[in-house]
């Protein structure tokens, strides 16, 4: 491990099980879209950024790359549903093939808004691949297709998730030390 070796408690995703998924992912994904002519990620920054690099590469068809920034109003710790976009759209997606490259869902409430907004900016079809799945994210009826891991309820940083903006680039996730928060 690099410098956060001390920073870690415990690994819930490694480097390598993340590289064999994302592959498998990518593969049963693009089964589905064989018959389309491409498809448009759009990617939910910040968390998104590590998982859809690796996601788009592993992809074996023809992908356009956009990047959504969103923020929950109200507390950081639970979503609460009311999302202001921070970075929109840089162009049209009226009759693509949208496919959301999410971080993580939890609560739900952030992915359903989104496909609403998205669905309202006329997409063809509009599907999620999300990383990781916390067990909460089945109360909602959100429509996520494609998940990466289902993952115990626990704070994870690392492979683009942050605590405090920080762990993002570990190649793994994992569960920070209790003590790390109250540093
Ligand atoms: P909802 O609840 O709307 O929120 O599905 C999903 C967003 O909440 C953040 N989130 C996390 N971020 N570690 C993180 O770094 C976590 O364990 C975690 N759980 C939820 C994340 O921004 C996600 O997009
Ligand atoms: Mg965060």
């Amino acid at each position: 491990m690099g410098w956060y070796a001390d920073d870690i408690e415990r690994i819930i995703v490694s480097e390598e099980q993340i590289k064999e998924r994302t592959k498998e992912l990518a593969e049963q994904v693009a089964a589905d879209y064989a018959d389309r002519d491409g498809v448009l990620l759009v990617g939910v920054l910040k968390g998104a950024v590590m998982f859809m690099a690796d996601f788009a590469r592993a992809f074996p068809l023809p992908t356009e790359l956009e990047f959504m920034a969103v923020s929950s109003y109200g507390q950081a710790a639970t979503s609460s549903g009311v999302v202001r976009i921070l970075k929109d759209l840089d162009r049209d997606i009226a009759d693509k093939h949208v496919i959301v490259c999410e971080d993580i869902v939890d609560s739900g409430l952030t992915l359903s808004w989104l496909l609403r907004y998205l669905a309202s900016r006329g997409a063809a079809s509009i599907e999620v691949v999300a990383f990781l799945r916390k067990p909460d994210a089945v109360k909602v009826d959100v429509p996520v297709k494609y998940v990466g891991f289902d993952i115990p309820n626990e704070f994870v940083v690392g492979y683009g998730l942050d605590y405090a903006e920080r762990y993002r680039e570990l190649p793994f996730v994992g569960v920070l030390k209790p003590e790390v928060y109250s540093r």
